[in-house]
């Protein structure tokens, strides 16, 4: 079991990781100061997977805790499902001193996460992400939020959670698309601060994808470092923040042009991230041999869905809608170097859009 803090002075948390971490939840957050029984809100998949375990150890310290039961689904995280957790809430006559915890993947974070940022006008709220991309990504940083009819978290705000218990025992159910997902943004991590956590996934790859526990808390531990620190520089992503988006401008235009079914977020991810290498590479940020090293590590984690078909004006104009140019330009993340990246002012949209059709013309491959 490790425990890292995000040091945001008194907003600060910790974030425990480790295998059988959920069976010391109650201890852990009694110890922090709770002292009634949280509302839990969670999905029947993880509830019936692993709910026993997390009420078990809160019903040790605290007695029995009410759950509020959401539809599973990216498509859920909406205002009728934030309508119903507030229900739920009063229901179970929440006041101002009761707190939420979200048990699941990044779409209960995020929604759980707005609802307790919203209720009462805000009360605490523990997050206990049980995706490999959540453990990584979603439970930390306090950004919470709900997808409208206009677009994906354009409505949320920033709350940050009073813990984060992320039980790496728990992915051992979780299907392998997802697992792979996650691990595409543990490598993202890797490649914008971390060299040796690159070379870990290179070696231990066979080991995390069958899901030792050992190299699975490993590789938490190290993404979820890197992400809490770089929250600390800037919480509010005004600045050094953006480096968490390497891969995501082009990523998002791929995910959005496949009409979120073709690829995950983190297969989207991994081929924005395999486009700014290219690009990079074109531009002259990176050498070839640092490019190919890391071009075959993010295809060597699993198949990602072909690339090749999406068609590339509908990529440009998802890249139009979802970023600012200023004069034709563009801000965006390359790497200096394999674990260093950096962010860029003046990326040529002209350029870029010559890149992405010659991209997808060659399927995303490289020559
Ligand atoms: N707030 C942030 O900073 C932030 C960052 C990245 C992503 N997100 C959001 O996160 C969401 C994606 O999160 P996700 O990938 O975790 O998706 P998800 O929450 O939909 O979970 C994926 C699937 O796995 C199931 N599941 C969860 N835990 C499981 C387990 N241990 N075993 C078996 N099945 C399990 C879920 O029920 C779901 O069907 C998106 O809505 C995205 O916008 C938020
Ligand atoms: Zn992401």
């Amino acid at each position: 079991m490790k425990t890292l803090t995000v040091d945001l002075k008194e907003r600060s948390y910790p974030v425990v990781v480790g295998g059988g971490a959920l069976a010391g939840a109650g201890t852990l957050l009694a110890r922090l100061g709770f002292q009634s029984p949280p509302v839990v809100v969670a999905n029947g998949t993880v509830l019936r997977l692993h709910g026993p375990r997390l009420l078990g150890a809160l019903e040790g310290a605290f007695g029995p805790s009410p759950v509020i039961r959401i539809p599973d689904g990216e498509r859920y995280k909406n205002h009728q499902t934030l309508a119903k957790i507030y229900d739920g809430l009063f229901r179970a006559r929440a006041d101002r001193r009761s707190w939420v915890l979200a048990f699941g993947g990044g779409v209960t974070g995020d929604i759980a996460g707005f609802a307790a940022a919203t209720f009462m006008r805000g009360i605490r709220f523990v997050m206990a992400p049980t995706t490999l991309l959540a453990q990584v990504d979603s439970s930390i940083g306090g950004k919470t939020g709900i997808n409208v009819a206009q677009g994906k978290n354009l409505v949320g705000a920033f709350h940050q959670p009073s813990a984060v218990i992320a039980d790496t025992a728990v992915l051992a159910t979780l299907p392998g698309r997802q697992l792979r997902s996650g691990l595409y943004e543990v490598i993202k991590c890797g490649a914008i601060r971390s060299r040796p956590l690159l070379d870990y996934i290179d070696r231990k790859l066979p080991d995390i994808l069958n899901r030792r526990p050992g190299p699975l808390e490993h590789i938490v531990v190290a993404a979820a470092r890197i992400k809490a620190e770089v929250v600390a520089l800037d919480e509010t992503e005004g600045g050094p923040r953006m480096i968490l988006n390497y891969g995501h401008t082009i990523g998002h235009a791929f995910e959005a042009a496949g009409g979120y079914r073709r690829f995950t977020h983190g297969e989207a991810v991994a081929w924005g991230m395999i486009a700014s290498l290219a690009y990079g590479r074109e531009l002259g940020v990176l050498g070839a041999a640092e490019t190919a090293h890391l071009v075959r590590l993010i295809r060597g984690a699993g198949r990602l869905p072909a690339i090749g078909r999406l068609d590339p004006d509908e990529v440009w104009r998802s890249l139009l809608r979802d970023k600012k140019f200023e004069g034709g330009k563009l801000r965006m993340v390359f790497l200096r170097a394999l674990g260093e990246g950096a962010v860029l002012d003046g990326v040529e949209a002209s350029s870029l859009r010559r890149f992405l059709e010659r991209f997808l013309a060659g399927n995303g491959n490289l020559e």
